[in-house]
């Protein structure tokens, strides 16, 4: 069903902080190597947040970059969503924090959680409250602090992950499709196999549970990766369906960055080496920021230009996937 009223990206931003940790730099910490990195993930290097930095110094500075960008003023901001699963903290929400930091003062102003799927999941949700009449526009950012929750003791995480921000600013109107209907899914039978198990009402803070380091991401790697394959190839080809195109319309994919290996899976089951957008060697896993940061280089280096058709597809813990298509007109 097409949307009632359609809706644009105004503007885009990111940011990444200033410090850089390279595979090499993890040749001290852990047993593993350069090499292993490269290979089993196609990561390089990927940016860590100083220690006075938290998920909504990031997520600010990439909202105020896609306001910049859109020419639109925080304070023409009516919903103010943030995707993250590592917030400021639990109380408040840590889009009320960019909310002030920013001077969005007439936004409403929540946290989504939908793990690495969630900048996709916010942008879905902001499109549907402006295409329902509800508000004109409304600022989406995904952004992590993935450092604060990973085990720099344990190999299997802590190379994949890096922190960032990326954002987007949805407004009324749009000459062409502008963002499209989306296609979305979740298995909460799967839960287990990426999860933070402590430190919510589960198993709250205690020195158990910080013994047991259940305050840090737990992953299955092997059963993620046949997972997000199978779940991003699935709902982008629906999503595309869905909006009465077809794959060999799409000028640009933008995939979850989480690993090359699974990237390279999508792009060969799809047939779409040539038109698959990558930086995970650059970022790691920014998680939920992975896809703005990814969609705002995208659109800066040229890659994405005005009337090019862009599908975007994601895929996290939950476990939690979709995709949705876009009519870029910027
Ligand atoms: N350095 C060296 N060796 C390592 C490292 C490391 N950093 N990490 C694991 N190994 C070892 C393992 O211990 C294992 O050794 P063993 O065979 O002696 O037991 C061996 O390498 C192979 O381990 P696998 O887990 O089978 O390696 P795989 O090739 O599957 O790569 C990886 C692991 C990179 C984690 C991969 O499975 C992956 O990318 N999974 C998907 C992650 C993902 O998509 N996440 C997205 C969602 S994230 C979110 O929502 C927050």
């Amino acid at each position: 069903m097409e949307s009632v009223r359609r809706v644009s990206i105004a503007g885009t931003g990111s940011y990444v902080p200033e410090r850089v940790l390279t595979n090499k730099d993890f040749e001290e910490m852990v047993d593993t190597s350069d090499e292993w990195i490269e290979a089993r993930t196609g990561m390089k290097e990927r940016h860590i947040a100083a220690p006075e930095e938290a998920t909504s110094d990031l997520a600010a500075k990439a909202a105020v970059k896609a306001l910049e960008d859109s020419g639109i003023t925080a304070q023409e901001v009516e919903l103010l969503i943030v995707a993250t699963l590592t917030p400021d903290m639990f109380l408040p929400s840590t889009a009320c924090f960019v909310q002030e930091k920013i001077g969005a003062k007439n936004a409403y102003c929540y946290d989504l959680g939908a793990a690495c799927s969630g900048f996709l999941f916010a942008l879905e949700t902001a499109k549907n409250q402006i295409a329902s009449g509800a508000v004109d526009t409304a600022l989406v950012v995904g952004a992590e602090t993935m450092s604060a929750f990973i085990d720099w003791e344990d190999r299997n995480t802590c190379i994949l992950f890096g922190d960032g921000a990326g954002a987007a600013v949805l407004r009324a109107g749009s000459k062409g499709r502008g963002v499209m209907d989306a296609v979305l899914g979740s298995d909460g039978s799967l839960a287990h196999l990426l999860w933070i198990p402590g430190c919510g009402s589960r198993h709250p803070a205690s020195p158990e549970v910080l013994e047991k380091r259940m305050q840090f991401v737990k992953m299955e790697g092997r059963e993620v990766f046949k997972h997000a394959v199978t779940r991003m190839c699935e709902s982008v080809v629906k999503a595309i369906e869905k909006n009465g195109l077809t794959v060999d319309q799409i000028g640009c994919f933008i995939p979850h960055q989480a690993n090359i290996r699974i990237i390279d899976s999508i792009a060969k089951r799809l047939k779409i080496r040539d038109r698959i957008y990558v930086n995970v060697q650059k970022y790691a896993n920014t998680s939920a920021a992975a896809l703005a940061i990814a969609l705002d280089e995208a659109v800066k280096d040229g890659t994405i230009k005005r009337g090019d058709l862009v599908a975007l597809t994601v895929f996290g813990g939950g476990f939690t996937w979709g995709a949705t298509v876009l009519e870029w007109e910027k």
